[in-house]
């Protein structure tokens, strides 16, 4: 048998590689090892309750944020009214020009605390009047997201921010006012229904 001639071009081929169990090697493993124990060690040590060193710092209670407020408790009306109301008629209760009325100043909130509460939990569609300027937007419904002592706690704190100074809405009022209109199905339209409501 002859052997095949070899070319100088294979010569210089490396040869083919083989596939067999190779060990991990030592510093993979190591490595590992430290990370595992590292893990395990600052799970042990560290507490649910501690406030974190890395990170942005915050503790659980802070990411939970503020516990609902428990039956009886007194509601916190400035915190109702920038979680429901702000973000339209703005923090500082003086709306958008044309767009968002004000509720400084406003004859609708310094006028009858019953039409007031009524406007809350109803909303308003259409044109209103608000200190002399025409609006004509969509003002949400609230009696599906606001319990009685929430809207109370709102509306006293809108009658006697940003220089309003209107007497305290009681969840009595609120209440009230719940009741009879419970049938309502759509906001009012305006002034068309909330005039005679003045
Ligand atoms: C999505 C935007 C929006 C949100 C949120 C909103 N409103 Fe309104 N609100 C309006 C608009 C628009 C009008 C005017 C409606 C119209 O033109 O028919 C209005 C009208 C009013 C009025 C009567 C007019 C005035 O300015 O006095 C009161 C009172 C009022 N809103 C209170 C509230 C309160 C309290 C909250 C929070 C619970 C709230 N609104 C949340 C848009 C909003």
């Amino acid at each position: 048998m002859t052997r095949p001639e070899i070319h100088s071009q294979q010569q210089r081929e490396n040869p083919e590689p083989q596939e067999g169990a190779n060990p991990v090697p030592w510093f993979v493993l190591l490595l590992t090892a430290l990370l595992l124990a590292f893990g395990i060690v600052y799970i042990a040590t560290s507490s649910i309750t501690q406030i974190p060193a890395w990170g942005d710092g915050r503790t659980t209670a802070e990411l939970q944020g503020p516990a609902p407020a428990a039956k009886g408790a007194v509601v916190d009306g400035a915190a109702v009214f920038t979680a429901r109301c702000a973000a339209c008629h703005q923090a500082t209760g003086a709306g958008l020009p044309g767009v968002f009325p004000p509720l400084a100043g406003s004859e609708w909130v310094l006028g009858k605390d019953t039409t007031l509460a009524a406007i809350v939990l109803h909303g308003i569609s259409g044109p209103l009047t608000v200190k002399g300027s025409a609006y004509s937007g969509e003002m949400p419904a609230f009696k599906d997201q606001l319990q009685d002592a929430e809207v109370a706690a709102l509306l006293t704190h809108i009658r006697s921010q940003w220089g309003n100074q209107a007497a305290p809405v009681s969840t009595e009022t609120v209440a009230g006012e719940r009741q009879p209109t419970a049938a309502r199905s759509g906001p009012f339209k305006g002034d068309a229904d909330l005039g005679p409501l003045k």
